[in-house]
C-alpha cells in the first residue's frame, strides 16, 4: 500500500525540526560552522511560538544593580525545586551573558536604560547574593522579546544561508539499530514526502501546552519532537512537571507576562487583598510561579476569587500609569483590551493560571545530546539524535521553572549543540545507506491515520484529552485525581484507534495534520499523567495534596517513562546531577524553600 508515495531525497549534515528560537539559534550555528544544514518546521519561522515570549531573557549583566552568575545559578537551582542538574545550570547561567551581548551584536533591539545599556527587569525568584535581594536579571525587548529575538534570528539563518523548509510537517524519525538517521517530513503544499537524511537530526519543535484545554501556548504546540522520541522506543523524562502561568487572562488565557509584577503590579481577591503577602511574605507576587499559582488557586477554592463566580483574580497595573505602561508594557496593554475588554490604565486585568511551559520533555545532557538509560548507564548517548528548547529535559529548570530562564535556555543550548556539531561532524565522511525497511513503518503509520474511517472525529478526541489533563494533571493534585485520570487517558489514547478522517487529500489536508497532531498529543498526555500518579512526593510544579513534603531521599530523581506499541507506560529513573562543572562554583545542596 505504501508504495503509493514517491519520496523526494535530501542529505544534510544537520537537520534541524523547528524553528523557534531554539531551532534557529542551532540552524544559523550550524550554518555559520560550514555544516550543511536544512530547518523543517511546520510554520513560517518568524510564527513559531518564541514570538509569543514577552518578559525577558535573564543574564546576570549587573546593569540595573549588583549581579553574578552564582547568584543566578543558585535562584535557577532552588526554582527548580532541587530536580535541576547543577552542570546544565551552571553552564547555561555562565553562558548566559555571553549569549545576551552576542545577540544584542546580532542586531536583537533590547530596551534601554538612560545610560544606554540593556534594560533590565526583575522577575520571580531572580534574587541577589543567593536569595537576599531582588534581582534585575531579565533582559527586555518592552514586552515583545521573544519577537525581537526571533526575527533576529532568522535574519542570522538567511545571512548564513540555512536552507529552510517551510510548512513541512516532520512526522518520524528515520531509526536504525539505535542510531538516528534522519527525518521522515510532509510538505504541506505540495503533498509530497520527502526523506532528509541528516548526521545529525535536531528536535527544537517545542512544548505540549495544547494537550491542556486552556493554555498560554499556540495552538501549534503539540509536542510533536517527543512523540517521534516515544514512537522511536526512547523515554520522555520529568513529564509530570508542568507549569501553570499565574496570570493567563481568563478565559482565553492568553499571556499576561510575569514582567507586569517585574513593574510593580500586583495581585488581589475579591476582598481587595494583596494575598500574595500571606504565602510568600518575602518575595510576595515575585515568588516563583508554581508558588503564586498554588496561591491564587487556594484563594479562588476558599471563595476569594472575583468575579460572578468568585473563580478568577484580579492583576493591577493602573497604578504604574500610563507613561510606564505604553513604553515598558504596551503588548499586554493590547491584549488585554481585545481578550478581556479592559483598560489596564483603569481596570484590573481578570486572570487565572494557565498552562504555559513543560518542564519534561526529551532528556538531553548539555551539549544537547539526547540521552537515555541502557545497560545501567542513565547517560547513554542516543547516536544522531539531540533535542534543545522546550522539547528537551536538559534539565536545568528541574520541576519549576524561572520566568525568563526559557529564552536563555533556547539560545544557550541552540548555541551548544551547534558548538558541539561542529567539533563532532565529519563534513567528509559518507552517509551510510538508508534502508527501505526504516521508512515503510513510518509510511505505514501516515498512511493508516490518513485512511483512517473509525467513528470519532479528531476534534472531539481532542477536547475529551484536553479536559482530562486539565481536571487531573491541574496545579493541585491527588492520588484519587491521577488515579482517575490515569483511567482516562488510557481510554482515550486508545480511542485513537477508532479516529476518523474525512479529508484524504495530500495538499494542505489541515484535518490530517491535526490528526497527527493529535496522534502526538496524546503520547505527551499520556506520559505526563502516569508519571504524575507515579511520584509520591510534592516538588515544584507537581503539588500532590496526599503528599504534600518534597521528598529527598526518595524522589530526588528524574523520571523516565516509555510507551510501548500498545499504548502500555514503563517508568524507571535517572539520578539528578548535583555535580558542576567547573571549580568555580560548589554544588548547591538541597535545602526547604522559604519564600
Ligand atoms: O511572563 C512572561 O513574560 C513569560 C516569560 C517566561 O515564561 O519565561
Amino acid at each position: 500500500m505504501t508504495t503509493a508515495y514517491k519520496l523526494v531525497d535530501h542529505t544534510y549534515d544537520v537537520v534541524i525540526v523547528g524553528a523557534g528560537g531554539a531551532g534557529l539559534r542551532a540552524t544559523f550555528g550550524m550554518a555559520e560552522k560550514g555544516l550543511s544544514t536544512a530547518c523543517i518546521t511546520k510554520v513560517f519561522p518568524t510564527r513559531s511560538h518564541t514570538v509569543a515570549a514577552q518578559g525577558g531573557m535573564s543574564a546576570s549583566l549587573g546593569n540595573m544593580g549588583p549581579d553574578d552568575w552564582r547568584w543566578h545559578m543558585y535562584d535557577t537551582v532552588k526554582g527548580s525545586d532541587w530536580l535541576g542538574d547543577q552542570d546544565a545550570i551552571e553552564y547555561m547561567c555562565r553562558e548566559a551573558v555571553p549569549a545576551v551581548i552576542e545577540l544584542e551584536h546580532y542586531g536583537v533591539p533590547f530596551s534601554r536604560t538612560d545610560e544606554g545599556k540593556i534594560y533590565q527587569r526583575p522577575f520571580g525568584g531572580m534574587t541577589t547574593n543567593f536569595g537576599e535581594g531582588t534581582a534585575q536579571r531579565t533582559c527586555a525587548a518592552a514586552d515583545r522579546t521573544g519577537h525581537a529575538i526571533l526575527h533576529t534570528l532568522y535574519q542570522q539563518s538567511l545571512k548564513h544561508k540555512a536552507e529552510f523548509f517551510i510548512e513541512y510537517f516532520a512526522t518520524d524519525l528515520i531509526m536504525d539499530e539505535g542510531v538516528c538517521r534522519g527525518v521522515l517530513a510532509w510538505d504541506l503544499a505540495t503533498g509530497e514526502l520527502h526523506r532528509f537524511r541528516a548526521k545529525m537530526v535536531v528536535l527544537a519543535t517545542g512544548g505540549y501546552g495544547r494537550a491542556y484545554f486552556s493554555a498560554t501556548s499556540a495552538h501549534t504546540c503539540t509536542g510533536d519532537g517527543n512523540a517521534m522520541v516515544t514512537r522511536a522506543g526512547l523515554p520522555l523524562q520529568d513529564m509530570e512537571f508542568v507549569q501553570f502561568h499565574p496570570t493567563g487572562i481568563y478565559g482565553s488565557g492568553c499571556l499576561i507576562t510575569e514582567g507586569v509584577r517585574g513593574e510593580g503590579g500586583y495581585l488581589t481577591n475579591s476582598k481587595g487583598e494583596r494575598f500574595m503577602e500571606r504565602y510568600a511574605p518575602n518575595a510576595k507576587d515575585l515568588a516563583s510561579r508554581d508558588v503564586v499559582s498554588r496561591a491564587m488557586t487556594v484563594e479562588i477554592n476558599e471563595n476569594r476569587g472575583v468575579g460572578p463566580e468568585s473563580d478568577h483574580i484580579h492583576l493591577h497595573l493602573e497604578h504604574l500609569g500610563p507613561e510606564v505602561i505604553n513604553e515598558r508594557l504596551p503588548g499586554i496593554a493590547e491584549s488585554a483590551k481585545i481578550f478581556a475588554g479592559v483598560d489596564v490604565t483603569e481596570e484590573p486585568i481578570p486572570v487565572l493560571p494557565t498552562v504555559h511551559y513543560n518542564m519534561g520533555g526529551i532528556p538531553t545532557n548539555y551539549h544537547g545530546e539526547v540521552v537515555t538509560l541502557k545497560d545501567g548507564n542513565p547517560d547513554t548517548v542516543v547516536p544522531g539524535l539531540m533535542s534543545i528548547g522546550e522539547a528537551a529535559c536538559v534539565s536545568v529548570h528541574g520541576a519549576n521553572r524561572l520566568g525568563s530562564n526559557s529564552l536563555l535556555d533556547i539560545v544557550v543550548f541552540g548555541r551548544a549543540a551547534a558548538l558541539r556539531c561542529a567539533e563532532m561532524i565529519d563534513r567528509n565522511e559518507k552517509h551510510k545507506p538508508l534502508n527501505e525497511s526504516h521508512v515503510e513503518p513510518l509510511l505505514d503509520r501516515f498512511d493508516r491515520i490518513r485512511h483512517a474511517k473509525g467513528s470519532i472525529p479528531t476534534a472531539e478526541l481532542r477536547l475529551k484529552m484536553q479536559k482530562a489533563m486539565q481536571t487531573h494533571a491541574a496545579v493541585f493534585r491527588t492520588g484519587e485525581t491521577l488515579q482517575a485520570g490515569v483511567e482516562k487517558m488510557d481510554a482515550i489514547y486508545a480511542s485513537f484507534n477508532d479516529i476518523q478522517i474525512t479529508d484524504r487529500s495530500m495538499q494542505w489536508n489541515t484535518d490530517l495534520v491535526e490528526t497527527l497532531e493529535l496522534d502526538n498529543l496524546r503520547e505527551n498526555a499520556l506520559t505526563t499523567m502516569h508519571s504524575a500518579n507515579n511520584r509520591k512526593e510534592s516538588r515544584g510544579g507537581h503539588a500532590r495534596e496526599d503528599y504534600t513534603e518534597r521528598d529527598d531521599e526518595n524522589w530526588m530523581k528524574h523520571t523516565l517513562a516509555w510507551i510501548d506499541k500498545t499504548g502500555k507506560i514503563s517508568i524507571d529513573y535517572r539520578p539528578v546531577h548535583m555535580n558542576t562543572l567547573t571549580d568555580e562554583v560548589e554544588p548547591f545542596p538541597p535545602k526547604a524553600r522559604v519564600y
